[in-house]
Formats: structure tokens, C-alpha cells, sequence
């Protein structure tokens, strides 16, 4: 296994590649929504607080963790599980069933970017002046079975293709070419936002905090998309650390992931809302936020539509790195756990994904009556997963290294590729705290408080 075992093609591949898993709709879509229900200002500070102290430590310790083994989840715990070997076992097919859940409505909603696209190709975006019209529209279009579950079903089979021919070479180079322009058309958004007349009411709202609003579920929110948007709790990093070398930098190349990822949260978040309080609509909108009011922007600005045709098609790759890196986690794991080859994996992983992903599809029209405690099936594939069982697969993943690993082991490893000068021991042994104490105490002490135990 550890022999042939594929590894990145340079330095830069592992942060490009680990980037482009961690930016995706986690960024543009979901944290800007997040940000509009749970009141602005006084979340962002959470958020960053959770990505500093857990997230980034965590993140590092997946990484090296699969550095450490070369292997995926399931087989990396397998390999160094001591104690309670069962156990961790089963956490590795934990991150496996978790990653099968995210996957299955991620690709609902990059269905939806994707159908934007043609949408945008049409003119039919540009058309759209009012707020009213985009909204309206949008709704049509996801309460429509054939539309969603189309383009649900293309961005599935473009993931899978992708998988099916290797992802290194051609994912390397793709998110190399897009990340950049992808910066820059969000930056003019956010210039172009602002620029809009009562874009101040926007500003506002993302830097004067308002305590008032929070609450303990407030932080649990925050705390789950810390680890969804860095994609941290399910292997998925592990598996990208695996393919690493013993000479790269698993410090600085976890401290830019984060740095990039979090970066691009806030300026999507400044660009949308600046427009949503120009432009008069709710922040506390929900999942369709993005799709409401960018075409409404997109249609206010000249040359509207070739914006909103690139806006979408960046979206949708940023999209697509992110759903390649979770399904080459559950590939990987399969073929280090059974004898099936890569391509028969990848289809047979894609048709399920597919059919796991048509609850999640229809949960805005036809299946809308079906709902558990208020949630239709996407709110709780999305709550179930990122809000329980990614926080958790965090937790077992500082304690796994914190605790059931040694010290010097691990710190051996941090310190291979990053070096040993002093402030590196020093920036070494902060960080070893930040996982085996607080990391875990953290997020221990916000499920106690979510499930009501705290107060
Ligand atoms: N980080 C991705 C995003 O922000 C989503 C993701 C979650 C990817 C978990 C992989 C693992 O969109």
C-alpha cells in the first residue's frame, strides 16, 4: 500500500489542492447565510475565534496524522490504535458514512451553480431587475424535480469522471489556473458592492456586533462551518496529508489553507452583504441567499450577464475541488480496505451518492412535507452533519493525537519538513496544547451546552 502509494507533484500541489478542497460553498453559499440568520458581527467574531483555537490546530493534526501513516482514515487507525482498536476503527467509517452525507446534498447545491450557469448563458439572469424577480425565479427553478435533479446528476457524474481518470495532474493545474481569477472577480463584487447606495447598512451589519442574538447554538454553528469550511472532521485532509512527502511544510501549508480559505469567507461575505442591504433583502434569507441576490446584482451592473456566467462557473469549480476532495477520501478508503479497483469504486460510490443526494434535491418542493423537529431533508443532512458529526470527528481527531499518540512522535513529525529553531519548538508546543486541551475541552464543553446540559 505504502509503497505505490501516489504523491503530490510539488509543494505547492498539496496547498493548491487542500485549498481548493477547503474553499468551496462552504465560503461563497453557506457562510454568508450562516452570518445573515445568526446575526452578523457577533458571529464572524466566533467563527474566527473557533478557526484560530480549533480549527486550524485540528486541521494540522489531520494532516499529519495521514502524513504520519501514509494511508487513509480507516487503515490509519488501524495502524496506530493501540488501545481500543474497534473503536477507532469505526471512527474511520464514521468519517466515511459523514463524507457519504455531505457529498450527497453539496452536490444538490452545486447542481444548482451549475444550472446558473446555462442560466446566465441564456441571459435569462441579466433579465432579472427586481429582487423580487430573482427570488421568484429561483424558486421556480428548485421546486422543479427535473431541473434540480439534472443538474444534480451532471455535477455528480463531473466528479466522478474526474476521479475516475485520477485527480492529481488535471486538478492541480485547473484549481492553479481558476483560484487566481476567481479572486479577482470576487473582489470586484466586493468594490462594486460597496459602491452600491445603502451598502453602509451592510457594513454595519458585519462589523458592529450585536450580543444580543447569541446564544450557545449560536456558537455551535460557528463551530461546525469552522470545520466544514476548512474541511476538517471527516479524513479528508488526512487522506490529501497522506499523499504529502516527509520534506514538506505541514505547519506553514496548514496556517495558508486556513488563511486562504478564511480570507475568501469574508470577502464573499462583504460582497454579498453590502448588496443585500442595498438591494432591501432579508439576511436572514436561508440557503437561497446567494441565488437571490447576485443575480440581482449581476442585473444591475453592465455587462451583468458575462459576470454572472463567470461568477457561476468559478463557483461551480470551486465547488468541484471540494467534492473531488471528499469522494477521493472515500475512494481511497475503499480500495486500502477491499479489493474492488479505483474505477469500479468511483461508479459504484457516484451512483450512491447520487440517490442519497434525491431526498436533499426534493426537499424544496415535492418532499417539503417531509420534515423531523421543523427540518426538511436537507436542513438535517446538512445539521446532522456538519453541526454533530464533523465537530465530533474533530474531537476524536485532537484526541487521537493528543492522547493516544506520542508526544515526541508526533511532534517529530510536525517538525520534519518545518524545522527545529526556536520559535518553531515554540510554535510546535502551542500547538500541541491547542489540540490535546483546549481543542477538545472546546468542543466538548459547546455539545454539552447544544444538547442543553450547559446553560
Ligand atoms: N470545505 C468545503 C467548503 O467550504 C466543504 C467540505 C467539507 C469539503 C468537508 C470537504 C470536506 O465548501
Amino acid at each position: 500500500m505504502q509503497e505505490n502509494r501516489e504523491h503530490w507533484g510539488n509543494k505547492l500541489g498539496f496547498i493548491l489542492a487542500a485549498a481548493g478542497s477547503a474553499v468551496g460553498l462552504g465560503n461563497i453559499w453557506k457562510f454568508p447565510y450562516i452570518t445573515g440568520q445568526n446575526g452578523g458581527a457577533a458571529f464572524i467574531i466566533i467563527y474566527l475565534i473557533c478557526i484560530l483555537v480549533v480549527g486550524l490546530p485540528v486541521l494540522i493534526a489531520e494532516i499529519l496524522l495521514g502524513r504520519h501513516s501514509q494511508r487513509s482514515p480507516v487503515s490509519t487507525f488501524r495502524l496506530y490504535a493501540q488501545k481500543h482498536k474497534t473503536l477507532w476503527i469505526a471512527v474511520g467509517w464514521m468519517f466515511f458514512a459523514t463524507g457519504l452525507i455531505i457529498l450527497a446534498y453539496y452536490n444538490v447545491v452545486a447542481g444548482w451553480s451549475l444550472g446558473y450557469i446555462l442560466e446566465s448563458l441564456t441571459g435569462k439572469i441579466a433579465s432579472l431587475t427586481s429582487a423580487s424577480d430573482a427570488a421568484e425565479h429561483f424558486r421556480g427553478l428548485i421546486t422543479t424535480p427535473a431541473w434540480i435533479l439534472f443538474w444534480q446528476f451532471v455535477f455528480v457524474s463531473a466528479g466522478g469522471l474526474i476521479v475516475y481518470f485520477g485527480v492529481k495532474n488535471g486538478i492541480e493545474r485547473i484549481a492553479r489556473l481558476l483560484m487566481p481569477l476567481f479572486f479577482i472577480i470576487l473582489l470586484f463584487l466586493v468594490v462594486w458592492g460597496i459602491s452600491l447606495e445603502g451598502s453602509d447598512k451592510g457594513l454595519r451589519f458585519l462589523l458592529k456586533p450585536d450580543w444580543s442574538t447569541v446564544n450557545f447554538k449560536t456558537v455551535l454553528i460557528a463551530l461546525g462551518h469552522a470545520f466544514f469550511t476548512l474541511s476538517v472532521g471527516m479524513g479528508v485532509l488526512l487522506t490529501y496529508g497522506s499523499y504529502l512527502n516527509k520534506h514538506d511544510n505541514i505547519f506553514f501549508s496548514g496556517v495558508m489553507i486556513t488563511l486562504l480559505d478564511t480570507v475568501i469567507a469574508l470577502l464573499a461575505g462583504l460582497a454579498i452583504f453590502t448588496s443585500v442591504f442595498a438591494m432591501g433583502f432579508d439576511p436572514a434569507e436561508g440557503p437561497g441567499l446567494v441565488f437571490h441576490v447576485l443575480p440581482a446584482v449581476f442585473s444591475s451592473m453592465p455587462q451583468g450577464g458575462l459576470f454572472s456566467l463567470l461568477f457561476f462557473s468559478l463557483l461551480s469549480i470551486a465547488a468541484l475541488t471540494s467534492t473531488i476532495s471528499i469522494l477521493e477520501m472515500l475512494v481511497s478508503t475503499l480500495m486500502d480496505e477491499t479489493k474492488f479497483s479505483r474505477h469500479h469504486i468511483v461508479i459504484g460510490i457516484s451512483l450512491v451518492i447520487f440517490l442519497l443526494g434525491v431526498p436533499a434535491a426534493l426537499s424544496f418542493g415535492e418532499w417539503s412535507h417531509i420534515t423531523v423537529l421543523k427540518l426538511n431533508m436537507f436542513d438535517i443532512m446538512d445539521y446532522v452533519s456538519a453541526n454533530i458529526l464533523l465537530p465530533l470527528g474533530g474531537l476524536l481527531v485532537a484526541l487521537f493525537v493528543g492522547w493516544y499518540m506520542t508526544k515526541k512522535g508526533v511532534l517529530n513529525e510536525l517538525f520534519q519538513g518545518y524545522g527545529t529553531d526556536l520559535s518553531k519548538q515554540r510554535a510546535g508546543s502551542i500547538w500541541y496544547f491547542l489540540v490535546k486541551f483546549v481543542a477538545p475541552v472546546l468542543i466538548f464543553l459547546v455539545f454539552l451546552s447544544a444538547i442543553g446540559v450547559l446553560r
